[in-house]
């Protein structure tokens, strides 16, 4: 288990850390980003989809409906937000498995409230909100 700490300042600061981290990423890789609502998990996703070369940041919004977002020209990145989900059984209509199979990155949110249905080998990042607009995000490589 390799644990990484860091600190943004503002917005800008988390996407540019998105793209720093990513780029230091091989596929199939699962990432769950945790944390309260409004702590930066999408912001940190739009980095993310940039230093792949997915998506552009302003295109990345948070998947809400539909619950999985697919980026890139060969589908190189999945973002799931299972907010809305409540049960073991909702979330495996969506077909993780398949997902979790394909070469790809797969962003998952609130995902951490299903540890039975995740993969042992993943990167979990924790963002917390500080004063002002400063995170404070940690990067655990599991297992
Ligand atoms: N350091 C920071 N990193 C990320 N977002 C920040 C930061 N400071 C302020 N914000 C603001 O916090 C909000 C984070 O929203 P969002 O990324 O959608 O959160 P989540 O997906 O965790 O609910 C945005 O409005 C963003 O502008
Ligand atoms: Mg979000």
């Amino acid at each position: 288990m390799k644990i990484t700490n860091y600190t943004t300042a503002n917005e800008e600061d988390t996407i540019e850390l998105g793209r720093l981290l990513a780029a230091g990423w091989t596929r199939p890789c699962v990432v769950l980003l945790i944390g309260n609502l409004g702590a930066g998990k999408t912001t940190l996703a739009k980095g993310i989809a940039e230093g792949l070369g997915s998506a552009k940041a302003d295109d990345v919004s948070s998947p809400t409906f539909p619950l999985i977002h697919e980026y890139g020209e060969e589908g190189d990145l999945y973002h799931i937000d299972l907010y809305r989900l409540d049960t073991v059984a909702e979330v495996e209509t969506l077909g993780l498995d398949e997902v979790f199979s394909r070469r790809a990155v797969v962003l998952l949110e609130w995902a951490e409230r299903f540890p039975t249905l995740l993969p042992a080998e993943r990167i979990e990042i924790r963002i917390e909100a500080r004063e002002d607009e400063t995170r404070e995000l940690t990067v655990t490589e599991l297992p």
